[in-house]
């Protein structure tokens, strides 16, 4: 019985590793396409104080990024990358979808930190942060990585890593494509122009 209840649990982490490859290995740099399942609900705060959920945008594309407004390079990276991508786009094409920037440190993130941030980037872009509950389950769902690196110094200074992959939700809620850190903005531009 318990030889039994091994191998089951076996297998299914055998298919957690499987869809945990496909999201991180297909396709990274050229946002592939395919069912796998990622994403579902959440409950979080845009960066002027309303309360979003998964069904905000529903109808729409999502382009979702997690990062925090404190990290020195990869983010403001991806970020450029993102909105050079959707400066690609045609107007009509722009109307389908909504840049989403999720914050992976709530505790600094506040949403006036967001509202002084993200339309750096893009005039569309829209910042959300939560409570440090609400920021994990949106991560989980997403399965993105995220976690402090080193102690807070008393002064409020620490670093988070964070996985870097820039998510399309379709209009359905599901998951569309993804890119990888490092895409260049035209390569993602094209891809968002052929979906969209
Ligand atoms: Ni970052």
């Amino acid at each position: 019985m318990k030889r039994i209840v091994f191998t089951a649990l076996a297998a299914l982490v055998v298919v957690a590793l499987a869809t945990l490859g496909r999201v991180y290995l297909t396709g990274n740099h050229d946002g592939s396409s395919g069912s796998v399942s990622l994403g579902g609900p959440f409950t979080l705060t845009d960066h002027a104080g309303r309360e979003v959920t998964d069904e905000t945008y529903r109808g729409q594309y999502m382009l979702i990024y997690f990062g925090y407004t404190f990290c020195p390079d990869v983010c403001p990276t991806s970020l450029s990358t993102m909105a050079l991508a959707l400066d690609e786009l045609s107007e009509e094409e722009l109307a389908k979808v909504q840049p989403i920037f999720i914050s992976v440190d709530p505790e600094r993130d506040t949403i006036e930190a967001l509202a002084d941030y993200v339309p750096n980037f893009h005039d569309k872009m829209i910042g959300m942060t939560g409570t440090p509950e609400q920021v994990k389950a949106v991560a989980r769902a997403y399965k993105a990585y995220y976690a402090k690196t080193n102690e807070d110094d008393g002064d409020g200074n620490y670093l988070v890593d964070h996985s870097s992959i820039t998510y399309l939700m379709g209009p359905d809620g599901k998951y569309a494509a993804h890119f990888g850190h490092g895409t260049p903005p035209e390569t993602m531009g094209k891809r968002l122009g052929e979906i969209l």
